[in-house]
């Protein structure tokens, strides 16, 4: 599920900060070996293909990998060799939190995506992300992290510092303690503190649990942040069809959870009570206050579909009175004066 998260997104992303013409960057953090075991390509191989193809087209993008394990780091030169030759990859042999200072130096002055997929949670001592975090352009910097919720549970006795540091606090004590919640919920609400974190730093934070093959159970949380909509709205379809695909393909029946269904009765009755809080908005303003609480759940298409049809059953009403509307078109739930012709 992450490698086909991270390859879809990539390409959207390289499409759209392209555009600041200047070289993009993609750090790998935590790279591993590039080739897994059973012969399938890791997250050096994913990204390293996609910046071979812009780079054939005559935009400049690179790939940073970093590993600090000397016998996968030895295996990652070995399988990235044809796209180092090339220029479009460069290898560190560091340990992640030690290089921060350079990574900054790069990532201040390019659109840099950053790719953080440690086993655990060793290395993900929130200080290190800060540190990038508060030096990089925000504007056209976006992170993917891998949050496994489980190490995190399992680490607390182990090693309390540890779980502290990569926290930021010991604010999850208090929730753990909390007898009222069930385990689902702490976990719910352990992440959603967690990724608050990010959300000083990024205007949009969106994650999606990802699974083993036959558990229902998150194995880890692939998390996402950015400070623009667009990079929100494209992960939003991009995690919900992969965590989808999940829980139908080669399956006999749907599986997907209640409470995660594209429910679009449920989404009118939302879409709704939110233009009566509202008043006069639009398409676009509706999807920024829905997306990010409805993350994955709906395809940004479902919105679109959605209000066309209410405008056509005249529930809702649009500024030019066609139901063939875009984001910025105002809609209201109340019929527009109708504008004195010339
Ligand atoms: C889960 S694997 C990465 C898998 C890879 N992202 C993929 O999809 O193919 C994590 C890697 O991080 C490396 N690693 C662990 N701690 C590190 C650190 N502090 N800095 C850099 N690399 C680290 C490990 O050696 C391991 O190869």
């Amino acid at each position: 599920m992450k490698d086909k998260i991270l390859g879809c997104y990539l390409v959207p992303y390289i499409n759209k900060v392209k555009q600041f013409k200047k070289a993009v960057v993609i750090i790998d953090g935590f790279a591993g070996c590039g080739i897994y075991g059973d012969k399938s390509e890791g997250s050096p191989i994913i990204i390293c293909k996609i910046l071979e193809s812009y780079n054939k087209k005559g935009i400049k993008a690179i790939g940073i990998f970093i590993d600090s394990d000397p016998g996968c780091f030895k295996e990652l030169e070995k399988n990235i060799k044809y796209f180092k030759d090339k220029g479009i990859a460069i290898t560190e042999f560091a340990d992640f939190r030690e290089i921060v200072p350079e990574i900054i130096k790069v990532a201040e002055n390019s659109p840099t995506f950053f790719y953080i997929d440690p086993f655990g949670i060793a290395g993900l001592e929130f200080r290190h992300l800060e540190n990038i975090f508060e030096k990089v352009n925000r504007s056209s910097t976006e992170v993917l992290v891998n949050f496994n919720y489980r190490v995190f549970y399992r680490e607390i006795k182990a090693h309390p510092e540890l779980v502290r540091d990569v926290m930021d606090g010991e604010y999850y004590k208090e929730i753990l303690k909390d007898k009222t919640l069930s385990n689902d919920q702490k976990e719910k609400k352990i992440l959603e503190k967690y990724k608050d974190l990010y959300r000083k730093y990024f205007n949009f934070v969106g994650s999606c649990p990802v699974m083993y093959k036959d558990e229902q159970d998150a194995k880890y949380h692939l998390i996402f942040a950015t400070s623009h909509f667009d990079g929100l709205r494209l992960m939003n379809d991009i995690m919900g069809n992969v965590y989808r695909e999940f829980y139908t393909k080669g399956r006999l029946f749907d599986t997907t959870p209640p409470e995660k269904r594209r429910d679009l009765k449920s989404l009118r009755e939302t879409v709704i009570n939110l233009m009566r809080e509202i008043g006069i908005t639009n398409r676009e303003n509706i999807k920024k206050i829905l997306v990010p609480k409805s993350f994955m759940r709906y395809k940004e298409g479902d919105y679109n579909t959605l209000i066309s049809k209410l405008i056509k059953a005249r529930k809702v009403y649009s500024k030019t009175g066609r139901s063939r509307i875009n984001d910025q078109t105002p809609i209201s739930l109340t019929k527009f004066p109708q504008e004195p012709k010339k």
